[in-house]
């Protein structure tokens, strides 16, 4: 949590909108003052959806898809990591892109198949699957189940061999390798609730069981190392270790993967000053790495699959709110607040993230105030930015949070009985809402 005293040194660092670099989705241009996404004018859509209200620039989106597909070549495999941003709209995306999703868990395996998604392109995570998930994706004809643990190889074998099914399966690895990034995203070290270690034996041990387990289809391994990665080295470290693991697998276990699924994790800016590393070059890295190190040990060259999330929908989404009050506190700090917060962007709260906002209907003039965006929330830490950059703010202005397209709508709550925002898709100036904002009547329509 940042600390709640205003940073006396702190100055506003007065670039506009257009200058904020890598935060900006592609399409993102200032219009006589005015911020426009998508051809659509942010300030106007706000006001005629309301706030808080999310914002998705599809061209953005199938951008970041089409350049993973190239990046990876056409026998290799793009799965979009659903945890990130799901709703039907973004699976339909996702089909007529031809990429594959990785899905956690029932739900967004529920809302996948409720959209029409072939299941064979649907990859299953999570790192305690219960019996009904389980049984929900083995007879949905899942394409790959990611085994986690002993207990669900036991049980996916129970489950699959019931119903004369064999299942497709990945061990997940822990590569014991620690990526760049906040502790709480990192997942590939050996202290890690995800997996099986390398270094214990556990690896193997569980490859020797998939092979012998009845219903089960042992095709590879799957490893995640982490989350908003800036230092891509820990992804050539990550090859090493897999390629050292399959040389021992296909010796002692007498099994070679096919397939190498690599996990999402490539970071994005969220701050003006970021330069995340781009698309290309981890495509590069991988697509060069893995062969060569395959090639060194006379091992079979596997399909590989990467799970981008944040990467691909991160700087496509932004979120508009409406400044409702402004509390000035004098050599305290400047509160301005908007008409949502930490039920749509627990982020800053969870993991001190921080955001670049504009105000969309001045999107022309410097950002020359700082000032705290303050939630609706009773909760003194639902604050969304903090001691942030923004033009000078009064009651009634649109502010655009930018970059909010990952882990936001998907982490967002109900806290206080908030209703979530609506979703909206802006393509070539046409607006299109593909989630309505929820009403008093779902937050009661589970009550009995
Ligand atoms: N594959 C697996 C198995 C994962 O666990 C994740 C993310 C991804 C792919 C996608 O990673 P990405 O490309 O989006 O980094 N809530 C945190 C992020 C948690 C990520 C969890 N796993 C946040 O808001 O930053």
């Amino acid at each position: 949590m940042g600390s709640i005293r205003r940073d006396k040194n702190a100055k506003p660092d007065m670039r506009t909108t257009m200058q904020l670099g890598a935060v900006l989705s592609k399409t993102a241009e200032v219009r006589n003052g005015h911020l426009y996404v998508g051809g659509v004018n942010m300030a106007e859509l706000a006001r005629e959806q309301g706030t808080a209200l999310y914002v998705m620039d599809v061209a953005q989106i199938k951008q970041q898809l089409r350049a993973y597909k190239e990046a990876l070549g056409e026998d290799n495999i793009v799965a979009f990591a659903g945890k990130s941003f799901l709703n039907k709209a973004m699976v339909r995306l996702l089909a007529a892109e031809g990429c594959y999703l990785d899905v956690s868990g029932g739900g967004e395996l529920a809302i996948a198949l409720a959209a029409g998604f072939d299941p064979k392109h649907v990859i299953v995570h999570g790192n305690n699957k219960t019996e009904t998930e389980l049984t929900e994706a083995i007879e949905a004809g899942a394409g790959l189940i990611v085994a986690d643990c002993f207990e669900e190889l036991e049980r996916i074998s129970r489950i699959a061999s019931a119903r004369g099914i064999t299942q497709s399966i990945l061990l997940r690895i822990k590569p014991g390798v620690v990526a760049d990034t906040h502790t709480f995203m990192t997942t590939g070290s050996e202290d890690s609730k995800f997996g099986f270690g390398i270094t214990d034996g556990w690896a193997e041990r569980a490859a020797a069981q998939a092979l012998q387990l009845p219903g089960i289809a042992l095709k590879g391994i799957h490893v995640h190392i982490g989350s908003q990665i800036f230092a891509i080295s820990s992804y050539a470290d990550t090859i090493e270790v897999l390629a050292n693991l399959t040389e021992n697998l296909s010796k002692n276990c007498g099994f070679t993967p096919e397939i190498i699924d690599l996990g999402g994790g490539l970071g994005i800016a969220y701050q003006a000053a970021d330069e995340p590393t781009a698309i290309q070059e981890l495509g590069q890295l991988i697509t060069k790495q893995l062969p060569k190190a395959w090639e060194q040990r006379g091992l079979p060259l596997p399909t590989i699959i990467v799970e981008p999330g944040r990467s691909i929908v991160g700087t496509a989404g932004l979120t508009l709110y409406t400044v409702g009050a402004i509390k000035d506190l004098k050599d305290i700090r400047c509160f301005v607040a908007i008409d949502g917060g930490m039920t749509d962007n627990i982020r800053t709260a969870l993991y001190d993230a921080r955001y670049e906002s504009v105000i969309a209907n001045k999107a022309d003039r410097p950002r020359d105030a700082i000032v705290t965006l303050a939630g609706k929330h009773c909760e003194s830490g639902d604050m969304v930015a903090i001691d942030a950059s923004l033009q000078t703010p009064e009651v009634g202005d649109i502010v655009a949070m930018l970059a909010t397209g990952a882990y936001n709508a998907t982490m967002s709550s109900n806290y206080n009985a908030q209703v979530r925002p609506a979703v909206v898709f802006v393509e070539d100036g046409t607006a299109t809402l593909v989630q309505r904002r929820e009403t008093y009547t779902d937050l009661m329509a589970r009550d009995i």
